[in-house]
């Protein structure tokens, strides 16, 4: 709670000046209107102004919260503009590295360096005792990307078999976000912008962002922190790393290429990864169905491709036991096989030639009962609730020699064997499905 004070009704605006004049007569802050006797002779002549010291917004690039001039200096913030009638000004936090924020909306912002800055570290600690999750946006978020592999068709890639360990691995720059007490996100690299994390906060405990880079290469960031208290929906289910509400969107795996208009054989996701999303079931909403943003097509590499697949030389879907190394975990996934590939799905049906799978890998994103349905990505929903789906990868890929005897562009053994590879990772589109 902020107070600025005015004289009688005109709304002056020299709250700064007579609020120091005030807490000298008072020798202390004024934190409440309801008056003791010893402010009653002052309340005669100067009427005190509380506001909330809420999130607000001037259209500027930053958001901030409204606090007094005053205390926004103190804080260490900056003005965006004035807030609450124009008793407060719209107060922004942005962090360089080193520093630390106990502030709603925070920005942790690096402009483009070519500085290996090893640790960047930023502290940010609750706002209030009532704080249980952190969301972190980032905004824009380029940094060395991992260890990159190419996928190849019809060729023998007996030559790219001691790679395997490496792909995936963020050995130049880093990015961690620790979690005391609690689960932490996993480590990420590379591009990231427009992706989020939420993690939990711990009363009196800090969250350490950390930033890792090393080498060469330009990098730049901007990041949104935003403090929910427990019990805000906003602030995500718990366990979920990233939260999404309304009726469609997108969803991709960390150093997914997420703007690029096609996709390189070389679309490497990340190593050791544990993403757990989770979507908001939305007012008459009873299912959700993802499809690859980019199809791919035997040879071209579409928005996904997780593991090996085991269809001799075709690239095509997995489930279940098929899928143990890297995965992603869609319970009770179904895929509508009879119609088209775009978004059909009937809520309450189970077609036929359906598949009800629980994890989902392969070249082509599909739960179909038929090998050959499978040879093209599908839309693949599911009906269970919470809507949710895990992404889960090791720290290897598999890119071993073809069996001896085994054609050369055989997939099983080799992630890297055909187009699309199995180190590309995902970007979805995903649409809440009507009940009927
Ligand atoms: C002012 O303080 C009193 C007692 O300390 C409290 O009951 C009241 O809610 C406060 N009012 C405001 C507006 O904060
Ligand atoms: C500022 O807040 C408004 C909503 O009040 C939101 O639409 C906008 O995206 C926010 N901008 C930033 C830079 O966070
Ligand atoms: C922090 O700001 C967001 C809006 O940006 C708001 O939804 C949230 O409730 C605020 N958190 C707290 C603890 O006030």
């Amino acid at each position: 709670m902020s107070v600025a004070v005015y004289f009688g009704i005109k709304c002056f605006v020299v709250v700064a000046l007579l609020r120091g004049f005030l807490a000298e007569t008072l020798k202390e802050p004024l934190q409440n209107s309801t008056g003791s006797k010893r402010d009653g002779k002052v309340l005669s002549l100067f009427q005190i102004v509380q506001f909330q010291n809420d999130p607000c917004s001037t259209g500027a690039t930053r958001n901030g919260t409204c606090y007094t001039q005053g205390e926004c200096e103190s804080r260490g913030g900056s003005s965006l503009g004035s807030c609450a009638n124009g008793f407060g000004v719209c107060c922004a936090f942005t962090l360089s590295c080193g520093g630390m924020s106990s502030e709603n909306c925070t920005y942790l912002v690096q402009t483009s360096t070519t500085t290996a800055i090893n640790p960047c570290k930023y502290t940010i600690c609750p706002c209030d005792k009532h704080i249980c999750r952190l969301r972190f946006d980032f905004t824009n978020f380029n940094i060395n990307g991992p260890v990159t592999a190419s996928a190849i068709s019809d060729v023998d890639l007996s030559a790219a078999t001691t790679l395997g360990g490496a792909i995936g691995d963020c050995t130049t720059d880093t990015f961690t976000i620790t979690a005391p007490g609690n689960f932490a996100p996993p480590l990420i690299c590379g591009f990231n912008s427009g992706q989020h994390m939420i993690v939990d906060a711990c009363p009196e405990k800090c969250n350490e962002v950390n930033f890792g880079l090393t080498g060469s290469g330009t990098r730049n960031w901007d990041i949104k922190v935003t403090q929910y208290a427990c019990g805000d929906e906003l602030g995500g289910p718990d366990g979920c790393l990233q939260y999404f509400t309304g009726t469609t969107g997108t969803v991709a795996s960390f150093n997914f290429p997420t703007t690029a208009a096609s996709l390189e054989t070389t679309t490497t996701h990340l190593s050791n990864q544990c993403q757990n999303m989770c979507w908001r079931q939305e007012m008459n909403t009873c299912g959700i169905c993802w499809i690859p943003e980019i199809l791919g097509t035997d040879d071209v590499t579409g928005s996904f491709g997780i593991s090996t697949t085991s269809g001799g030389n075709k690239a095509r879907g997995e489930t279940d036991g098929k899928c143990r190394g890297d995965y992603l975990l869609i319970p009770n996934a179904q895929s509508n096989v009879e119609t088209s590939d775009q978004d059909t799905f009937t809520i309450g049906s189970i077609g036929s030639d359906v598949r009800l799978s629980d994890r989902l890998c392969g070249r082509q994103f599909s739960s179909a009962n038929d090998n050959g349905d499978r040879r093209m990505s599908r839309s693949v929903c599911t009906q269970q609730r919470p809507f949710r789906m895990t992404f889960k990868t090791d720290e290897d890929e598999v890119t071993q020699s073809p069996a001896t005897g085994a054609p050369p562009n055989s997939a099983p053994t080799n992630e890297l064997n055909r187009v699309p590879g199995g180190i590309v990772g995902f970007n979805l589109r995903w649409t809440l499905q009507a009940c009927t």
